[in-house]
């Protein structure tokens, strides 16, 4: 299978190196690539790639984390990664507002044996975090929705979330868009402002990686 760590800003050739130099995939993760590859066409671009997965899953792993968030599940694979990373106490809860593509997702959390340690719910996921209570405390979040929907999943995460916690935001580059001045549209707009907000927020530390299509590791310190 083709690699699958897909930074769009390094060499090809050093992306193939350094996906043969990383954990791959296992049967369970490559199952639900190709189902989502087969059953949702253009939208299985969508899906984080193995090296976001492999990182994501080390991360939480290390933090010792057991509760956690993700706005933006799709069919479930970076869910897939943090509920693995966090052991059969941690608990995760997944926002996003597609039934459809969420049902594979719990099929293929299903199949992981991680199913009784996340929690869907169904409905922008603005709502669900502004109905969580005050006091939740996550240790790990992930970002990966609307982007234009991104500022008010940050300040309600922030709020919820511990002391060191971490906030993975993804998609902070827009494929470079955020640094043509002549692109304007709402979500690369929308990215811009964001990454400008954490770069010069106090309450937090910040390093932006150039995999995938970006992502800021955010620490609330
Ligand atoms: C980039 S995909 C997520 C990919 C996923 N993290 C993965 O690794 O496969 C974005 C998801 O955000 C969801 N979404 C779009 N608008 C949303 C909203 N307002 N609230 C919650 N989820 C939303 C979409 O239904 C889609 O599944």
């Amino acid at each position: 299978m083709e690699s699958r760590h897909r930074s769009r800003f390094t060499q090809p050739e050093i992306d193939e190196y350094a996906a043969a130099h990383s954990t791959g995939p296992d049967e369970v993760q490559r199952d639900l690539q190709e189902v989502t590859a087969a059953e949702t066409g253009w939208a299985a671009g969508m899906q984080i790639g193995d090296d976001q997965a492999v990182l994501m899953e080390t991360i939480v792993r290390a933090m010792g984390a057991k509760r956690a968030v993700e706005v933006g599940t799709f069919t479930g694979y970076s869910a897939l990664a943090v509920a693995r990373g966090m052991g059969p106490d941690g608990r995760l809860l997944c926002c996003d507002v597609s039934e459809e593509w969420t049902a594979m997702a719990r099929k293929a959390w299903e199949q992981a044996g991680v199913a009784d340690r996340i929690d869907l719910r169904i409905a922008p996921g603005a709502d669900t975090l502004r109905a969580l209570p005050d006091e939740e405390q996550f240790d790990f979040a992930f970002i990966d929705a609307d982007k234009t929907g991104y500022p008010v999943y940050y300040e309600e995460i922030l709020r919820r979330l511990r002391v060191g916690g971490l906030i993975l935001v993804d998609n902070v580059l827009q494929n470079g868009r955020v640094i043509d001045e002549s692109v304007n549209d709402e979500n690369v707009e929308a990215i811009r402002a964001l990454n400008d907000t954490i770069a010069k927020d106090s309450r937090v530390r910040v390093v932006m990686l150039p995999i995938g299509d970006g992502v800021s590791v955010v620490q609330k310190i």
